[in-house]
């Protein structure tokens, strides 16, 4: 079972994180926690370019990145866990890249889709995409620490990237699963874990 979970800055993915660990350890359930950018050796360096804001990058060039860290990643940990048929779930993945280089950057989706289709990446079996208004997701995002190159991106960029990702769920429901993350903490929880199970009794 591969998920993936996706939002914007601010938008609740590490507490979500913090309580399916806690949950999936209490119940003997086996699941492997991943993330991108940055889960590989390689894909650390990477990282370390793309978040850095006294770097200019062009949009093209940070997709190249991020891609690059995505194939290292898949070489090195998605496919051999869904080799084994291990449970994995990855905060951020392919749904990140067309909501903030497509959105967000503005590189139009044919560009993207000749560039990631030919890379063969799995695809998710369920994505679990939290939602909330950007003002509101920003205020969180910097009440926590220094931002990076993303982070400082005007309004309109996390904007953009909200409303492409509600795009992408509204056609692709089967796959996609929104939460609405200005619920508390518990019962973005309870919504996030009562999907996942559904999907792993489903298999
Ligand atoms: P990170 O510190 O991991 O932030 P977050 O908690 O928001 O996930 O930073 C990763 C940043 O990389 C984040 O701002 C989103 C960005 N990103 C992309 O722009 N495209 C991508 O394909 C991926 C995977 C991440």
């Amino acid at each position: 079972m591969f998920i993936t979970l996706e939002g914007s800055e601010g938008a609740g993915k590490s507490t979500l994180i913090k309580n399916l660990k806690k949950y999936f350890i209490d119940n003997s359930i086996e699941f492997i926690f991943t993330k991108e950018p940055g889960s590989t050796e390689e894909g650390a360096e990477l990282r370390k370019l793309l978040l850095d804001k006294t770097i200019e990058l062009d949009p093209i060039s940070e997709t190249f990145l991020l891609l690059a860290d995505r194939i290292e990643h898949v070489r090195k940990i998605i496919h051999p866990a869904l080799e084994k048929n291990k449970n994995i779930l990855s905060d951020r993945y392919l749904d990140s890249t067309y909501a903030y280089q497509g959105a967000g950057r503005k590189i139009n989706k044919e560009d993207l889709d000749k560039f990631i289709k030919p890379l063969n990446f799995p695809e998710p079996d369920l994505t679990i995409y939290l939602d909330l208004p950007v003002e509101e997701g920003l205020m969180r995002a910097k009440d926590r620490d220094t931002l990076d190159r993303f982070e400082e991106e005007e309004i309109d960029f996390f904007e953009r990237i909200r409303d492409s990702y509600l795009k992408l769920a509204r056609e692709d429901s089967n796959r996609i699963v929104t939460i609405d993350s200005t619920n508390s903490e518990k019962e973005v929880f309870e919504l996030a874990k009562e999907c996942i199970e559904k999907k792993l009794n489903e298999s």
